[in-house]
C-alpha cells in the first residue's frame, strides 16, 4: 500500500500506477494551536510505502514521526519512505563552531523510522553516498539529472543542442549525468555565497557569444543563484537562457526574479510539485522501489 498526503496526490497517482499498488491518503487535521492530527487507514498491510517529499521539511519532519509511528502501531512491519527531495542535506558540516550538522542529524532520524529511504539527488557534497549518514544501506539515492538531460535535448534539433552550464562546483555532478545521457557539453561556474541571498557566481574563461545555454542545477529556491549565473551568462553575449532544476523550491518571487534576469524557460522535475514540472521522477521511483522489495 502506498500512503501520501493531499499535495502529493498527483505523483502519488502516477506512483501507485507504475507499481500497481493501493493508495491511501492520510487525513490531515490542523488545530487552532498548530499541532496536526494524521489519520492513516485503520489497517495497513506488512510493507508500507509512503510518499513525502521534505519541502517545508520542519513540518514535514514531525509528518513523518506521526505517520511512521501510527503505520507500525497499525500492522506494518516494513516501511519505505519515498521522499522525492530531501531536505538538509546542504548543511553537512559545522560551518561555524557550535552549528548543528543537520544532514547527519536529519538523516539518522529518518533511518530510526524507516528501514528505506529511498530520495532524488540528494545535495551530496562533502559525502561520496547516503551510506555515510544512512549506514547498512537503507538510503537510496535516485539520479534525475538524465531525465532533465533528455527534456532539455527534446527542445532543441539534433545534433543542435545547448551548452549546459552549472552555476557551481557542486553542480558539476548534475552537468555530468545530464551531459553523460544525451551527448551535450557542460561547463561549471565558480560560486561564492556571502549570505542566503547573496550570491556571485563567476563563470569559466571560454567563448559564449550567440551561444544557447542552459543552467542546470539540483535544487533553486529564492532563485539567486541562477539569477547571477544568468546575469553572468548575459554579460558575455549568450542567445538564449533557459533553466532546468530537479527540485523546484521555488519561493513566490522566485520565478519572476528569474524570467527578469533574462530566463526564458524554466523547467523541473514532479520532485516537488510546480507549475515548471515537465518530467516525471514516477517511474525512476517505481523501479527503484520495485528492486528493493
Ligand atoms: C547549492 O549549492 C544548491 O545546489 C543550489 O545552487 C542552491 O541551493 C540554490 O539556492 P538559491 O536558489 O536560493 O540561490
Amino acid at each position: 500500500m502506498l500512503l501520501a498526503f493531499a499535495d502529493e496526490r498527483a505523483l502519488a497517482l502516477k506512483l501507485a500506477a507504475e507499481l500497481r499498488c493501493e493508495l491511501a491518503m492520510v487525513v490531515e487535521h490542523r488545530f487552532p494551536d498548530g499541532e496536526i492530527k494524521l489519520t492513516l487507514p485503520p489497517s495497513l498491510p506488512g510493507h508500507v510505502l509512503l510518499l513525502r517529499g521534505l519541502q517545508q521539511p520542519n513540518e514535514r519532519l514531525v509528518q513523518l514521526l506521526l505517520t511512521a509511528k501510527t503505520a507500525r502501531r497499525l500492522g506494518a512491519k516494513r516501511l519505505t519512505l519515498a521522499s522525492p527531495y530531501l531536505a538538509y542535506m546542504r548543511q553537512d558540516i559545522e560551518f561555524n563552531p557550535g552549528e548543528a550538522i543537520s544532514q547527519r542529524i536529519v538523516a539518522g532520524f529518518l533511518g530510526e523510522l524507516f528501514e528505506r529511504v529511498v530520495t532524488i539527488d540528494p545535495h551530496l557534497h562533502r559525502i561520496a553516498s547516503l551510506d555515510e549518514v544512512m549506514p547498512g544501506s537503507r538510503g537510496i539515492a535516485l539520479a534525475a539529472a538524465p531525465l532533465l538531460g533528455e527534456w532539455i535535448a527534446s527542445q532543441w534539433p539534433a545534433g543542435k543542442g545547448p551548452l549546459l552550464v552549472g552555476p557551481d562546483e557542486e553542480a558539476e555532478q548534475w552537468v555530468r549525468a545530464a551531459g553523460e545521457a544525451t551527448g551535450l557539453a557542460g561547463v561549471v561556474c565558480r560560486k561564492t555565497r556571502h549570505g542566503d541571498r547573496e550570491v556571485d557566481v563567476e563563470l569559466p574563461p571560454i567563448d559564449l557569444m550567440g551561444r544557447e545555454v542552459v543552467l542546470i542545477d539540483d535544487v533553486a529556491s529564492t532563485g539567486h543563484t541562477l539569477v547571477q549565473a544568468a546575469q553572468a551568462l548575459r554579460a558575455r553575449g549568450v542567445a538564449a537562457i533557459d533553466a532546468a532544476v530537479v527540485h523546484a523550491l521555488f519561493d513566490a518571487p522566485a520565478v519572476e526574479r528569474l524570467h527578469a534576469a533574462g530566463i526564458r524557460r524554466i523547467w523541473s522535475t514532479d520532485a516537488v510539485p510546480h507549475a515548471s514540472n515537465v518530467v516525471t521522477v514516477a517511474p525512476l521511483l517505481a523501479r527503484a522501489i520495485a528492486d528493493c522489495d
